[in-house]
Formats: C-alpha cells, structure tokens, sequence
C-alpha cells in the first residue's frame, strides 16, 4: 500500500478520531496527528499483540505506527506455527513481522518459545526417549533464537509452567520428557543461543493465585541462586475494569523488582463485562477502565526505568481480542474501538504519564 494512500486513510481516521470521539482530545503536539502517541510519551516501550494479517490493513498499521513502539506476534512465533516437524520450521510470518517492525523502528518482543498450549502435534504425541524429546527442543530453541539474534531483543522462553491453584509444573510433554525442571534447561539452551539476549518468564495468575506467584518466585530465587540466565518477568494481566486489587498488582511487581528483574506487563486487556451484563460498553464502565489504565500505568512508571521492559495490550481494537471467542460474549477490553478511535482508557493512559 503507498505512503500516499496509507497517508489518507489516517488523515480520514483522524479527522473521525477528532469529530466522535466522546473523550476530550487532549490538545497533541503539531506533528502528533489528531490524538498523543503513546508510544513519543511514554519513557518505555508500549506495545501491542498482533497478528500477520493485521499488516495488510492501512486504517490498522496507521493507529500502530502512530500510538506504538513494540510488537508482540498473538501466535505467529509460538512453536505451532514455526515448528513443522524435527529441523522443519515455517518462518514466513515471524520473518514478515520482524522485518516490518525493523521498518518502524519498532521493538519485537518474541512470544514464545515453550508453551504447552501451543506445540505441534509431533511434540504433543511423542514417543521417543527423553534424551531424542531433549535433542528436538534444544535444537528448536536455538533455530527460533539464532535466527532472530540482534533482531529480536527478548523472548518468553517458557510461558505459563505453572498449574493454576496448585503452582506445581503443569503435566506436559515438557515436564514428562524433561523432568519437573525442563524450564532451567530452556533458559540455558536460549542464553546458549543469543548471550545478549533478554529471557523471559511469561504467566497469568501470579497476581492473584497465591500459590503460582509464590511457585514462580520460588522457581526465580533458585533460578538466581544457581546462576540460570533470567532477566525479566512477563505478567500477563488479563484482568477486569474491577479486579484483582492493585494493591495484589503492586505486590507481585515489587517481588520482582525486589529480584533486580525486568517487568513486562505483557498481555494486557481490562474486561468490563466480565459478568456478562452489557450489551454494549457504558460510560460509567468506559470510565473505570480508563481509571484501571491510570492506576496500572502510574505504578508502571513506578518501577526503576532500567526494569521497566514496558506495556503491551493483547490486541488494538476491542473487536480484535481474543477474549470475545474465549468467553463467549461481548467484550470491550483494549485501548481503540471498532473504528479505530482511542477510547477513555487510551487518554487514560496518556494521563498517567
Ligand atoms: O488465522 C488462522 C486462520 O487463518 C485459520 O483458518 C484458523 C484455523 O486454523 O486459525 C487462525 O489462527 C488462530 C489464531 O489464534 C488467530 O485467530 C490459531 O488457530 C489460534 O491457535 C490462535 O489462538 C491464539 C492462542 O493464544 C493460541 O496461540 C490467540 O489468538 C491468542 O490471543 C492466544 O494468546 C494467549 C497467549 O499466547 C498466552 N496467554 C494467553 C493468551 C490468550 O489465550
């Protein structure tokens, strides 16, 4: 698509933006376009989920390139989509998403190396020995990062190991295979691969369920007490307009500032129909999301900046989150609407900065 016709479609965009939008439109700087970009606000890194697809699209590439700095592949870089059998790999969206962000001048944080939910069907029916099921995830771990090296600054080298409720290793192929500590051998197979790079853990629930967030700073204490490479945490904050608490959101993150590692809220979407009792969003609920963005961003900037990995949303526009076929009814989690305009919680966030 040219420059010119891409050009347009935001000038149209924002002259919608400037025109219905409900929320005042904070008075941008000259060559801000019709509403602040985050991303020239904020002192870390915003980001957003997204998916190959999404770059074919001028109306979405437009509010990307404008609002963010980082991208994360919704499932484009996970082992299901790259892994196509022992030393077979498909790289053609990964390759398509980071060379695009290296155009922008944009951050690709990879997601994600090892996550039981999102493995190949080869992976997920093994037969082998442990040592044959070992050989293939180390050689995938170091195909994905070798490929990426210096282009790719960080990946969630393991994502959700933990059983919800429990906090012990999930039953995978990995645990089964590897043994109950296959998250170590992961990490040192990915610092192996890349000395440079920032490894990540990556979870949900390490806010709220007491035994996962004590199970993963547990895992992190004996990670740092053994010398195994980790540098940052992944929260993914799926979370509502009302809940969990910010003081359990504060908890978590000082534990892991408390660590000297870097915090990435990772996978951020703020539900406000999480009971199902709207059928479309209201003001007072576009409201108290705006008020959750200000809180989460204010204690964000909390963090000392050299630990502050940055803010990515799980999708741009409310219709694109995964959350509407995963529960089941309408939702209006992420900072942009179906037209592509910034909803209260877009200049929420520009407030907290
Ligand atoms: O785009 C293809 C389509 O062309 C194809 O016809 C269709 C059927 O095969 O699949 C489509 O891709 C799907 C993709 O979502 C886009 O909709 C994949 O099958 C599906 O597996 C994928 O689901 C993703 C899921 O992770 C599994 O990778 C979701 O988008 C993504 O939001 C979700 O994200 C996870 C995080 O990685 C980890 N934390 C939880 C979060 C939500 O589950």
């Amino acid at each position: 698509m040219q420059k010119s016709l891409r050009l347009g479609a935001f000038l149209l965009i924002s002259v919608l933006a400037v025109s219905c939008d409900s929320s005042p439109v904070e008075d941008p700087g000259e060559d801000e376009g019709p509403y602040p970009s985050l991303s020239r606000r904020a002192t870390f890194p915003v980001g957003v989920a997204l998916q190959a697809r999404h770059l074919n699209i001028p109306a979405y590439t437009s509010v990307l390139e404008h609002a963010f700095n980082s991208i994360t592949a919704e499932y484009e870089m996970k082992a299901r989509t790259i892994w196509q059998g022992p030393g077979r790999y498909n790289w053609t969206a990964p390759d398509r998403l980071v060379s695009y962000a290296e155009g922008q001048d944009m951050r690709v944080h990879g997601h994600a190396l090892v996550w039981h939910s999102s493995t190949p069907d080869f992976i997920q029916n093994f037969s082998g020995t442990d040592e044959e099921f070992e050989g293939l995830v180390r050689d995938y771990i170091t195909a994905v990062v070798s490929r990426y090296k210096g282009r790719i600054a960080s990946w969630d080298v393991v994502n959700e190991a933990f059983a919800d409720g429990s906090g012990l290793i999930r039953n995978s192929p990995f645990r089964r295979y590897m043994g109950t500590d296959f998250v170590t051998r992961c990490f040192e197979y990915a610092r192996a691969a890349d000395p440079d790079l920032l490894l990540f853990y990556n979870d949900y629930g390490t806010i709220w369920d007491q035994r996962k967030r004590e199970a993963m700073f547990s895992m992190i204490d004996d990670f740092l007490a053994r010398g195994v490479p980790i540098d940052g945490i992944g929260l993914q904050m799926h979370i509502s307009h009302d809940w969990p608490s910010m003081t359990q959101m504060r908890q978590t993150v000082d534990g892991i500032v408390e660590r000297g590692l870097r915090v990435h809220i990772s996978e951020l979407d703020i539900k406000i129909n999480r009971h199902g009792d709207l059928e479309a969003p209201t003001d007072e609920r576009l409201e108290s999301q705006k008020r959750r963005v200000q809180d989460i961003v204010s204690m964000f900037r909390q963090i000392p900046e050299h630990l502050q990995h940055g803010i990515t949303f799980w999708g741009l526009r409310d219709p694109d989150s995964w959350l509407i076929n995963f529960e089941g009814r309408p939702e209006w989690a992420l900072l942009f609407d179906e037209n592509y305009d910034p909803k209260p919680a877009y200049f929420g966030f520009l407030e907290a900065l």
